[in-house]
């Protein structure tokens, strides 16, 4: 339980050291994360702030928080909120909390748009299994030509992604649909770019995971079959019908996996600069892709693909 004595912002983050202590993962950034969000104040103020007091509400949210982290409950769950680029979306647990290294996949493809801007194109970009809609809202909110088509399995998933929409003032910018991958579009809808973060863990890497994750986290956006690459092997197979000649793949992978599904991609007449993109820490996790220029797997886009 918090002291009884009045609790002043810096009591209350080393009361919630102590607590979190127990808990695996980073207790020092989930007590930071808890309390400015009980605030209402960014972290950076947080050190501004530490005399002051919380008042009785904020102690009562507080405490309560920190019983749920002490459970194992994600800290995004707990406080409804998570930071992703330049947005704060919500997320319960019918969503997987978007992570810093899918801020990177965002970044590469942004980068691809940036550069192609010249062509004077509204790129039509496909963002599969939308979760949250991170990787869809921050796309249509940094690359405001571009026109975003979002999908996912789970209804309840949607339902969080079209809510992020709406308070991000993006919901005319991203069209969300319910679907299986690409069964989702049309036949022969097409796309100028094809993101996606697919759930990647293998089936058998479950114990390994932290059980903030694995207990919490809906299982249908962490796990992809035996090895972890049922999901990416249906993306990769199924893209080039739905790229336009030239567009881009590209997906976040884990590291045990992203230079594996390169080499699918290496050498296959289907696609040409294959690259495979570190995180900041120096992982392979990111795979990107061009769609090779050529009869498409689909015989209807021959003609198409001619022009
Ligand atoms: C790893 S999560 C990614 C969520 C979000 N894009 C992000 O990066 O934070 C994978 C998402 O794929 C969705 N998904 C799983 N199977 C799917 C399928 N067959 N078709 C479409 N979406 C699927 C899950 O519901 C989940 O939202």
């Amino acid at each position: 339980m918090l002291r009884a004595m009045a609790l002043t912002v810096a009591l209350a983050l080393q009361d919630a050291l102590t607590r979190l202590e127990r808990v695996p993962s980073s207790p020092r950034s989930d007590a930071e994360e808890l309390r400015s969000r009980v605030l209402g104040t960014g972290r950076g103020a947080l050190r501004l702030l530490a005399a002051r007091e919380l008042t009785a509400a904020q102690g009562e949210t507080f405490e309560r928080w920190l019983t749920r982290r002490e459970a194992g409950e994600p800290v995004q769950y707990i406080t409804g909120r998570a930071a992703f680029r330049d947005l704060d979306l919500a997320v319960d647990s019918r969503v997987l909390v978007p992570r810093p290294e899918t801020e990177g996949l965002v970044e590469a493809v942004l980068v691809v748009l940036a550069a192609e801007r010249t062509r004077g194109e509204m790129p039509r970009v496909l963002d599969l299994g939308t979760g949250s809609g991170a990787i869809a809202l921050a796309l249509a909110q940094e690359a405001p030509h571009a026109r975003v088509t979002a999908v996912d399995a789970s209804e309840g998933a949607l339902q969080v992604a079209r809510a992020n929409a709406e308070a991000c003032a993006l919901a005319d910018r991203v069209t969300f649909v319910h679907g299986d991958w690409f069964g989702g579009v049309a036949e022969d809808e097409r796309f100028e770019v094809v993101v996606s973060n697919p759930p990647y863990i293998a089936e058998s890497d479950a114990d390994s995971l932290p059980a903030d994750v694995r207990d919490w986290e809906p299982h249908e956006a962490l796990f992809s079959g035996p090895d972890g690459l049922d999901a990416p092997r249906e993306i990769v197979d199924t893209a080039p019908r739905h790229l336009v000649a030239g567009g881009l793949l590209a997906l976040e992978l884990s590291e045990s996996h992203a230079h594996e599904v390169a080499a699918w991609l290496e050498g296959a007449h289907d696609w040409r600069d294959v690259r495979v993109l570190d995180d900041l820490s120096g992982r392979p996790r990111v795979l990107l892709a061009r769609r090779e220029r050529g009869p498409a797997i689909a015989p209807a886009q021959w003609g198409e693909e001619r022009r």
